[in-house]
């Protein structure tokens, strides 16, 4: 097997512009500092975790036993007893929260799934494939989810058996919903524990409360179904990958033996990535959980330090308590392209993940910013 030479000149270019702009994320919360240099070797191997990590499989290259540890962790990680959990790791996040409509699916499958306007535009394709009856409900401007109009659907359908789908951080805005209230308002309206499911979608907030002094409710001590996190986003991995966690009950309900693996198989996929979860266990492992909090109390004083940058200019910038991303209104094109920053609507953000040591690049967007802004009455908006 060998390149041409102007393939591999097209390659150089390549890996040239990757190290150019290493580090250019500051508009999706994808972490770039990581390194995973000592398991290069494993990428001479052909590993393929398809199935279940618990049981034989007759692929011999698997990494079934890291997985085992990373889901373990995560077990801890989220407040269930790792023998009534299970998981796996998923291609991202998507992935994940598809599992977990699928499972609510399945245990109810006349039920109706809620999830808010500002939740991930994935959710609405998912309903679709997964033909589950859905309704959108309304956000409040700080992105959570509007609990009043939340349960006036709910009674207006008369809905049985909801399916709330919670966003523990929305892409833009960072905004958690509230659990505990949504749990007690479901309770209020007659709706007993075992009518519904509760699903938290924590693509990346999920790597970020378990090491804050005060987390907002978003695990399974705080009543939630299942969870779904990105391991690209918080944790920084070359290439997407994620985890999800439910209850065990709630999976054994869709486990199917195959025989052609000669094991179980709960999972959507079939092959699955076998070097993601050696990526994400040698990642949790390479940091104690002090040294996790250090990292997540860095991400956050670095958002706090744009709000206040911002502010400082009189540009109306925002976070949410214990969130990393950091709302501002939306700039001229020429600086969100620039700066390849995600916009909806007027409303832009900058996510102040790992790898932004020190705050050279924030500055250079904020400064962008500053000065793209229309000056108004000496203050700029
Ligand atoms: C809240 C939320 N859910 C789900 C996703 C999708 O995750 P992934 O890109 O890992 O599939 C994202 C991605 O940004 C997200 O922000």
């Amino acid at each position: 097997m060998s390149l041409s030479l102007a393939d591999r000149d097209r390659l150089d270019a390549f890996w040239r512009f990757c190290l150019d702009n290493q580090y250019f994320n500051i508009g999706y919360p994808e972490s770039a500092d990581f390194d995973y240099g000592y398991l290069q070797r494993f990428m001479q191997f052909s590993i393929n975790n398809c199935g279940d990590w618990g049981a034989e499989c007759n692929y011999l290259l698997n990494t079934f036993e890291f997985e085992k540890d990373v889901m373990q962790y995560f077990a801890g990680l989220f407040h269930i007893p790792f023998a009534q959990s299970w998981g796996y790791v998923t291609g991202g996040g998507t992935e994940g929260n598809m599992f977990a409509c699928y499972l609510a699916r399945e245990l109810f499958p006349t039920g109706t799934l809620f999830y808010s306007r500002d939740t991930h535009y994935s959710v609405a394709k998912i309903v679709r494939l997964l033909r589950i009856k859905s309704c959108v409900v309304d956000a409040l401007p700080g992105g959570e989810i509007d609990e009043d109009d939340l349960m006036r659907k709910i009674a207006a359908q008369q809905v049985r058996h909801p399916i709330v789908f919670a966003n523990i951080g929305t892409t833009l805005r960072g905004a958690v919903d509230n659990i505990a209230s949504i749990q007690q308002r479901l309770a209020l309206a007659g709706i007993s524990r075992q009518d519904y499911y509760l699903h938290a979608d924590a693509a990346l907030s999920g790597m970020i409360l378990p090491f804050v002094e005060r987390p907002q409710p978003f695990n399974f001590a705080d009543g939630i179904d299942s969870i779904a996190v990105s391991g690209h986003k918080m944790i920084g991995t070359p290439h997407p990958c994620g985890v999800v966690l439910a209850k065990r009950e709630h999976v054994e309900r869709i486990s199917v033996d195959v025989d052609y693996i000669s094991a179980p198989d709960r999972t959507i996929t079939g092959s699955r990535s076998g070097h993601a979860p050696l990526m994400l266990w040698a990642a949790l492992r390479s940091r104690s959980f002090a040294e996790w909090q250090q990292r997540t109390r860095r991400c956050l004083n670095m958002a706090q330090y744009a709000v206040d940058r911002f502010r400082e200019a009189g540009i109306n910038a925002w976070r949410h308590e214990n969130s990393i991303t950091v709302v501002f209104p939306s700039p001229p094109p020429a600086v969100w392209k620039k700066h390849c920053v995600a916009t909806s609507g007027n409303t832009a953000h900058l996510v102040a993940t790992g790898h932004h040591r020190d705050s050279r690049r924030i500055d250079a967007l904020i400064d962008d910013v500053i000065a793209s802004a229309p000056v108004s009455g000496g203050s700029v908006t």
